[in-house]
């Protein structure tokens, strides 16, 4: 473990860092005005209010709050120490980093799953060796090889074998002393009616399962014969590094792709995935053989707002891609169909038909999902039985009405008019009707309620949270911190905040010293407990001119001041109140004199 990284190191990582760069690999940013907007990655949301700030080297979200720099993002986003996420940060941009730096992976914070982890990597290199090197792993080998698999792939994909043998694995372990609990809850053994515990995948050729970051966190093991009664994969139990329901295949690798080719591929099968990656198609991932979960559509929408589905072209296969697009309705993304032909699925079709004829399809073979929605009626229906007719004219219809772009539109009456002989007038004037009573069924009304809660304009909202002496102590706060004359006046003046957060950071900006740069303010965010971090990016968001005039300084300050004597006045009343309960004449006296000082000074200011 690093201990402490000296200063410059971490200067020169800040100077050399693009704020924007980073996080554009978790969050997709859209340029808007002067700065970068997207969804917030740290909580679900379907209007943008992350906002990146290329100038000031900040991001903020106006719905969570959280904000800060790269630093603090990245150790938010990886539950990262402030050491790692100089690190990790440095990583990214290819800074070197001296090798006494260099940290292990803490992603995984209680040491149970940091050993899990570790046994789940022991565990693929030694069935990678049993593969490769091993008398015992050669008809496993052939196996791989008969279906296209090289090297190259077994090696990027860390694919494996595990011998017919039930306490190998279990000897391996035992050997290193890794605690009978412990291997238990790996999920790489299972239990005999007496309780004792022996190898799960046995004769499987196993394919690792890695997290987002890289992680092998689970396996799933395919049989070799095909005629074996066992299921044809045996995935991993769930444990506490694995939740099938977060995982996707190959993810960690497709990432960069996925974002260089602005969509993501999802197939059904592992196999699929390898042969197209080999195929040079490299931004596939699969689940875990389950429809997409929230979290993995999550995960997906920090990456992209394109899903191609590519699953198998068999019936089933054709089934579930109508079944996916039907539940896939989450706005922040698009959809499209990369339909197999000849009822294969795409590992075959590479097989037969070649890696260039099948990166042709996925190039320029993606189906709008109205285009396959409509020919998969057409399948179910025999459009020369009339009930038939109607019931594709009407199913259709309920799609095309969905859509929003006129050309769209028009081209796809076109076709159900074409395939029912039938002319495109008549069908726009059914789809008018559609419409009609849509519109009753769902009154405006609702979608001007649902625009608002939705609605993007909480800066508005936000800013108005604040009364006036808020309001000033928060812009005099800003100007403070980037103009030193202001913070030596006001220290020379003893001056404090009202509100604890802001007095904080106050604080901070005194024992800190100037600050005359990005690379300055980035040190001194460093220095803040997690909500000054939080603050001082919001701050840092305000929307302010480029230099402050006398006058609203004079302003803010005497707004606060006053405010602490408005406060105290409010106090001597309360407290006036009880004494005069207790009959307590003295006090009385006491607290009434002190009013009319506070008066006084009030008017003065
Ligand atoms: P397929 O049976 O389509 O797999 O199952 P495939 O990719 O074509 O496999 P090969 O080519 O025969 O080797 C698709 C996915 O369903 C899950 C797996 O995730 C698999 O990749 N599955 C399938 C299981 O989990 N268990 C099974 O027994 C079968
Ligand atoms: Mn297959």
């Amino acid at each position: 473990m690093a201990t402490r990284i000296p200063q410059e190191f971490i200067d020169e990582v800040t100077s050399k860092t693009n704020i924007v760069d980073v996080l554009s690999k978790y969050v997709q940013l859209k340029k808007a005005g002067k700065n970068f907007v997207g969804l917030c990655p740290f909580h679900e949301e379907r209007t943008p209010s992350f906002t990146v700030t290329e100038e000031k080297q900040f991001f903020h979200c106006f719905s969570c709050g959280r904000g800060g720099n790269v630093y603090k993002f990245i150790m938010e986003m990886e539950s990262k120490t402030f050491p790692e996420a100089v690190i990790e940060v440095a990583k990214m941009g290819n800074i070197p980093i001296p090798d006494s730096y260099q940290t292990e992976n803490t992603n995984y914070q209680n040491s149970d799953s940091r050993t899990l982890l570790k046994m789940y990597e022991e565990t693929a290199k030694l069935y990678n060796h049993i593969l490769l090197k091993t008398e015992n792993g050669s008809h496993a080998l052939k196996y791989l090889n008969q279906r296209d698999i090289d090297d190259g792939l077994i090696s990027t994909f860390s694919l494996g074998y595990a011998p017919n043998n039930s306490d190998l694995l279990l000897q391996f372990f035992k050997d290193r002393s890794i605690s009978e609990n412990i291997l238990r809850k790996s999920g790489l053994f299972a239990e005999n009616q007496e309780g004792e515990l022996f190898d799960r995948f046995r004769d499987r050729v196993m394919v690792p399962i890695t997290d987002e970051a890289g992680n092998i966190v689970a396996f799933s093991g395919r049989i070799l014969d095909k005629n074996a009664s066992t299921a044809k994969y045996m995935n991993s139990p769930e444990t506490e590094i694995f939740s099938k329901s977060k995982v996707l295949f190959n993810l960690s690798n497709a990432k960069k792709s996925i974002r260089d080719n602005q969509n993501v591929i999802l197939f059904e099968g592992f196999m699929d995935v390898l042969s197209a990656y080999k195929s040079g198609v490299t931004n596939g991932v699969a689940s875990m053989g389950t429809s997409l979960t929230d979290q993995q559509l999550y995960t997906l929408s920090r990456l992209t707002n394109q899903i191609n589905i590519c699953y198998d072209g068999d019936d089933p296969g054709v089934e579930a891609t109508y079944r996916a697009l039907t539940q896939l309705n989450d706005e922040r993304f698009t959809y499209g169909v990369i339909s197999v032909p000849d009822q294969k699925d795409p590992d075959e079709y590479i097989r037969s038909e070649g890696s260039e004829k099948f990166s042709g399809l996925v190039k320029n073979g993606v189906q709008t999902p109205i285009s396959f929605i409509l020919n998969y009626f057409r399948r179910h229906y025999n459009l020369n039985n009339e009930h038939d007719q109607l019931e594709f004219l009407n199913q259709s219809l309920q799609e095309i009405v969905k859509l929003s772009s006129p050309v769209e539109i028009d081209m796809y009456v076109g076709r159900v008019a074409d395939e029912m002989n039938v002319s495109k007038d008549s069908i726009n004037k059914e789809l008018d009707a559609l419409r009609r009573s849509n519109a009753i069924k769902q009154p405006a009304e609702y979608k001007d309620i649902q625009r608002t809660a939705l609605g993007g304009s909480t800066t508005t909202v936000r800013s108005s949270k604040f009364d006036r002496i808020e309001k000033s102590e928060r812009c005099l706060l800003y100007w403070t911190i980037s103009f030193p004359e202001l913070k030596a006046n006001l220290k020379g003046n003893n001056f404090q905040f009202v509100h604890e957060n802001y007095q904080r950071i106050y604080e901070s900006l005194l024992a800190f010293g100037d600050i005359n740069d990005n690379t300055e303010m980035s040190d001194f965010m460093n220095g803040l407990d997690n909500d000054g971090k939080n603050l001082l990016a919001e701050l840092e968001m305000m929307q302010m001119p480029d230099e402050y005039t006398e006058q609203e300084i004079d302003d803010y300050i005497s707004n606060i001041n006053n405010s602490d004597l408005e406060s105290r006045v409010s106090d001597i009343n309360q407290q006036l109140k009880q004494a005069a309960m207790v009959g307590d004449n003295k006090l009385q006296l006491e607290l009434t004199k002190q009013l009319i000082d506070l008066r006084k000074l009030l008017t003065s200011n």
